[in-house]
């Protein structure tokens, strides 16, 4: 196998990791990155993520874009979109520009910039993401948003989920994969009860936000993969 997947579970540790001529594919399963999906899933011409509140507060008054914008799983004010991703499948979707700041998805993808490409992986366009991948006999790194630094249940577990869908072309680049992969095996016909136990589920729980849990758990539910060009976040397939 002449390519490897790696896995970095924080953008803490992304300095770490050699990106150069590689493809990075951020994933923030509770939400950003299962929002990004559904958003392009339903039409939208292109995703704008931005890591600044300030910046993202300048495109409120451009003409021509939707804007969103989420901390600590709150809309902010003054944004017409929050980061759930059931306010991404209506009408208003289609065509739309969407420029989007949250807490962890967005630092991610920033800090990603030097990679070859970046893609947005969920668990809703998995199986896309995968057969993408395969097709650019590239190295891959894994980055994993977490929260606020610190690693988190969900996005680990998406991690091992797509090493285990790349074994026959990416060998692993060291522990983490590995570590990343037998927790996806041990917990993966239990994945959506295991997320809902995860401390950003109950984040949002304490929020009243409930169902965006269950439908960031589902599999393949989208035939899209989003890939950055240039400072949009766009649908390749
Ligand atoms: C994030 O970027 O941290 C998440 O997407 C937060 C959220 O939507 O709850």
């Amino acid at each position: 196998m002449s390519n490897s997947i790696d896995v970095c579970l924080s953008p803490k540790l992304i300095d770490l990791y050699d990106l150069e001529g590689k493809i990075v594919v951020v994933v923030d399963i509770l939400r950003a990155t299962s929002v990004m999906t559904t958003a392009l899933a339903h039409g939208a011409k292109e995703i704008i993520p931005v890591e600044k509140l300030e910046v993202a507060k300048e495109y409120l008054t451009k003409e021509g874009y939707l804007c969103a914008a989420e901390r600590g799983g709150e809309q902010i004010a003054g944004f017409p979109l929050d980061n759930s991703p059931f306010n991404y499948m209506k009408d208003n979707i289609k065509g739309a520009s969407i420029v989007i700041t949250t807490t962890n998805g967005t630092v991610a993808i920033e800090k990603s910039a030097v990679a070859d490409q970046i893609l947005v992986g969920s668990f809703l366009n998995l199986t896309s993401v995968a057969e993408y991948i395969k097709t650019q006999n590239k190295d891959v790194v894994v980055h994993c948003a977490g929260w606020k630094g610190k690693t988190n249940m969900e996005d680990t577990l998406y991690a091992g989920a797509l090493v285990e869908r790349l074994q026959s072309t990416h060998a692993l680049g060291c522990d983490t994969p590995h570590m990343a992969l037998k927790y996806w095996e041990a917990v993966k016909n239990d994945l959506q009860q295991t997320v809902a136990d995860s401390a950003h589920a109950k984040r949002l729980n304490k929020l009243n936000i409930t169902k965006d849990i269950r439908f960031c758990t589902q599999i393949d539910e989208y035939d899209v993969v989003p890939k950055m060009e240039g400072t949009s976040l766009v649908a390749v397939k």
